[in-house]
């Protein structure tokens, strides 16, 4: 027979040893190997001599130096801003919000990488649709689902960005095409550093914080965040704002009907 006991403490050690590779992966990819790059390109800079010309190569370096830094900084600023959220210090101020003109902004902001990636975006928001929410906290938690839906979708297919009212509770949504994942990895992404396969290969670029941030936006905004989703049937991120909502009721739930 099994100790009850002695499986805990297994899983316990699974999870903390799951933890462990987590942050050692996130040290060497999102702040080791931009920290090198910049170290390396500031060491060539320092060994240059006095009134030597600047070589073609090295304005690429120094190019490439910047994107660094900006990635350094993105990890550090997002991560700070999901600290804040969690522990109640991030300053939220809470107005009414009409979420038409907030989902067109966030999609005209997400237009480029939408028009690269050859996939459409749909609004379908009433005008009359308002939550009582903050502004711009709002806008980069709807920014971040757009981002994940355009970044993973097909070229070919669509995001739908979606608003509705059930009673007292007002829903918005952004669903996409995409490949889907299944329920494991759903309920997993909300955590921070959470990526799916595909970061591992290498093909999709990020740092696994913008579900977390958006976690934790809609908790600080006592709104809740799920998503309905299953292997090739796209994912459908909802965000729910009034009754029902701030309840705890993050992670995912059970594929919409229309997944079935
Ligand atoms: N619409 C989606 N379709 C398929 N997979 C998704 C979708 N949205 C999120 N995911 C999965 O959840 C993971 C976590 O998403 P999250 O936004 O937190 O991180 P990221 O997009 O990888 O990096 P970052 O947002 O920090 O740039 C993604 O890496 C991806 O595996
Ligand atoms: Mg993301």
């Amino acid at each position: 027979m099994t100790d009850p006991a002695a499986s805990k403490e297994g899983s316990a050690n699974g999870e903390l040893a799951r933890v462990k590779e987590e942050w050692r992966e996130m040290i060497a990819h999102d702040l080791r190997a931009p920290l090198a790059n910049i170290y390396g390109v500031l060491r060539i800079i320092e060994d240059r001599r006095p009134g030597q010309a600047v070589e073609p190569a090295e304005s690429l370096l120094v190019g490439d130096a910047v994107g660094s830094c900006r990635r350094l900084l993105e990890v550090v600023n997002l991560y700070m801003d999901i600290l804040q959220m969690e522990t109640g210090m991030a300053p939220v101020r809470v107005e009414s919000v009409a979420l038409k003109p907030l989902a067109e902004e966030c999609a005209k902001r997400q237009e480029a990488l939408a028009l690269q990636r050859g996939v459409r975006v749909t609004i379908e928001v009433p005008r009359t649709l308002a939550v009582d929410a903050d502004e711009e906290i709002l806008g980069h938690v709807v920014e971040n689902l757009l981002n994940n839906a355009l970044k993973f979708t097909p070229s070919g297919g669509q995001v739908t960005v979606a608003g509705r009212r059930h009673g007292a509770r007002v829903e918005l949504s952004v669903k996409d095409t995409g490949p889907g994942l299944d329920v494991q990895t759903a309920a997993a992404i909300f955590d921070r550093f959470r990526q799916a396969k595909a970061r591992h290969e290498g093909r999709i670029k990020g740092n696994g914080l913008g579900l977390a941030y958006c976690k934790e936006a809609m908790a600080a905004m006592r709104g809740d965040i799920s998503v309905a989703t299953a292997p090739q049937k796209g994912c459908d991120f909802v965000l729910g704002f009034g009754h029902g909502a701030g309840a705890g009721s993050i992670g995912a739930r059970r594929p919409a009907t229309t997944f079935r």
